[in-house]
C-alpha cells in the first residue's frame, strides 16, 4: 500500500478524504467525530503523522486547508504551462493521482504544498484557531533601529515552520534519493513563507501625524509565495546523491559542479530527473498530455496553440457568448438589463 503513496504528496490525499467525507470539514465536527477516528480514516499517513494528527486535531484542518491552498496556487501559476499541476486525475476518486517522477515540477509541487501548510498553520495561530500557538510576542514592546515599536500580532512563523516540518516531513522515511529531494524542497517551501513575510505598520498621533508607529510581521497574500517559488522553479538545480564513506548519511550535491560535493542552497529547489515534455499522456512520468487543453491562438507564450499543442494543431469551436449588460436601476426597486451577445471562438489542442 505504501508504494502507491510514494510519489504522491501524501497530505493531498488528506484533502481528498476530507472532501469526500464532507462532514469532516470544520473543527467542531472533527471534535465530534473524535480525533482518533478521523486520523485513522486518513489513508497514507505514517504512524508518526497519525500521532501528530491525534494530538493536534485542530491543526489537521489547517494542514488540509494549507495543502489545498498550495495546490490551487500551483495550478494558478502553471495554468499556461503544458504541465498544469493536475496532481489528482479528475474523477478517479480518492486514490486517483498522478505519479510525479523526481522532476522540477515535482520540486515545485512539494515546495508549494509545504509552503501552504506552513502558511495556513501560521495564519490559524494568529487567528487563535489552534490552541497551542498564537502571535509571536518575542519582539513586542521593543523599538526598531528606525524608531518604531513592535506591536500588534506578529505571525509566529517559527511555530508554523516547526509544526509543518514535523507533519509534512514525517512522510519521507525511506532515506533514498527521492526522500532527500522531497525533504529539501519541503524545506525550501517553508523558507519561502518566512522570506516573503511583510512588515505592516499603523500610525498613531494627532490626526494621523505618525509621531508614533507600531509594526508587526504579517503573511503576504499566498500568491506572492507562489510567484517567489516559481522563480526558484525556473532556476531549480539538478542534484545527485552523494554517499561518502566517512559520513554516515548520504546527502544531495549539485550535479554539475567543478568543486566536488557542493551542496545546493537551502532556498533553491532541486530535482533528480529531467522533465518529460508533457506533450503526450504518460502516467508513469506524471504527464497527462495536452490533448483537449484550451489554447490561445494569438499568444506567443506557453498558452499559445503552437507551444501548448506541441505542433499537433488545434480544433476551433464557434459559439455565441451571452451576458447581461447595460443594466439600469429603476426607483424603486428593480433592475433592468439587456442581453448582449457576441460570436466567439475557442481553441483546443488536437
Ligand atoms: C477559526 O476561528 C474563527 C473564530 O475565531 C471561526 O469562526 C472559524 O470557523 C475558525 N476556522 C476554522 C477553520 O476552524
Ligand atoms: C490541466 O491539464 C489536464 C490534462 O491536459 C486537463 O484535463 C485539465 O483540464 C487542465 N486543467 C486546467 C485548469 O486547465
Ligand atoms: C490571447 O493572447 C493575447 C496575446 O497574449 C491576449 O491579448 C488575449 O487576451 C488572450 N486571449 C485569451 C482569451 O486569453
Amino acid at each position: 500500500m505504501t508504494r502507491i503513496y510514494r510519489y504522491v504528496i501524501p497530505y493531498v490525499i488528506i484533502l481528498a478524504t476530507l472532501n469526500s467525507h464532507t462532514h469532516i470539514r470544520a473543527v467542531s465536527s472533527v471534535v465530534a467525530l473524535g480525533a482518533n477516528l478521523l486520523c485513522s480514516r486518513v489513508p497514507g499517513l505514517t504512524a508518526r503523522q497519525r500521532r501528530i494528527c491525534t494530538k493536534a486535531p485542530d491543526a489537521i484542518v489547517s494542514i488540509s486547508e494549507g495543502s489545498r491552498t498550495g495546490i490551487r496556487e500551483c495550478q494558478h501559476q502553471f495554468r499556461h504551462h503544458r504541465w498544469n499541476c493536475s496532481l489528482m486525475a479528475a474523477g478517479s476518486g480518492v486514490f486517483g493521482h498522478v505519479v510525479l517522477i523526481g522532476s522540477r515540477e515535482a520540486a515545485y509541487a512539494y515546495a508549494v504544498a509545504s509552503a501552504g501548510v506552513t502558511y495556513s498553520v501560521t495564519a490559524s495561530c494568529a487567528r487563535g484557531n489552534i490552541s497551542t500557538c498564537g502571535c509571536d510576542d518575542r519582539k513586542r514592546g521593543r523599538y526598531s533601529a528606525s524608531g518604531w515599536k513592535w506591536g500588534g500580532c506578529s505571525a509566529d512563523i517559527n511555530f508554523g515552520i516547526k509544526f509543518a516540518r514535523k507533519f509534512v516531513d514525517a512522510r519521507e522515511v525511506e532515506g533514498d534519493a527521492r526522500a532527500l529531494m522531497n525533504l529539501h524542497n519541503n524545506n525550501a517551501g517553508r523558507r519561502a513563507v518566512k522570506k516573503t513575510l511583510k512588515t505592516e505598520c499603523k500610525c498613531h498621533g494627532v490626526s494621523g501625524s505618525c509621531t508614533m508607529k507600531t509594526c508587526w510581521k504579517t503573511l503576504p497574500p499566498f500568491t506572492n509565495i507562489g510567484r517567489h517559488l516559481l522563480k526558484k522553479y525556473n532556476k531549480a538545480k539538478p542534484v545527485i546523491v552523494h554517499r561518502s564513506r566517512r559520513r554516515s548519511s548520504p546527502y544531495l550535491r549539485l550535479r554539475r559542479t567543478k568543486r566536488r560535493a557542493r551542496r545546493p542552497r537551502k532556498s533553491h529547489l532541486v530535482y533528480l530527473e529531467k522533465s518529460p515534455n508533457y506533450c503526450d499522456m504518460n502516467l508513469a512520468t506524471g504527464s497527462l498530455g495536452t490533448v483537449g487543453r484550451r489554447c490561445n491562438r494569438t499568444s506567443r507564450g506557453g498558452d499559445g496553440c503552437d507551444l501548448l499543442c506541441c505542433g499537433r494543431g488545434y480544433n476551433t469551436h464557434q459559439y455565441t457568448r451571452k451576458w447581461q449588460c447595460n443594466c439600469k436601476f429603476y426607483w424603486c426597486c428593480y433592475v433592468h438589463c439587456h442581453t448582449c451577445q457576441e460570436e466567439t471562438e475557442e481553441y483546443t489542442c488536437k
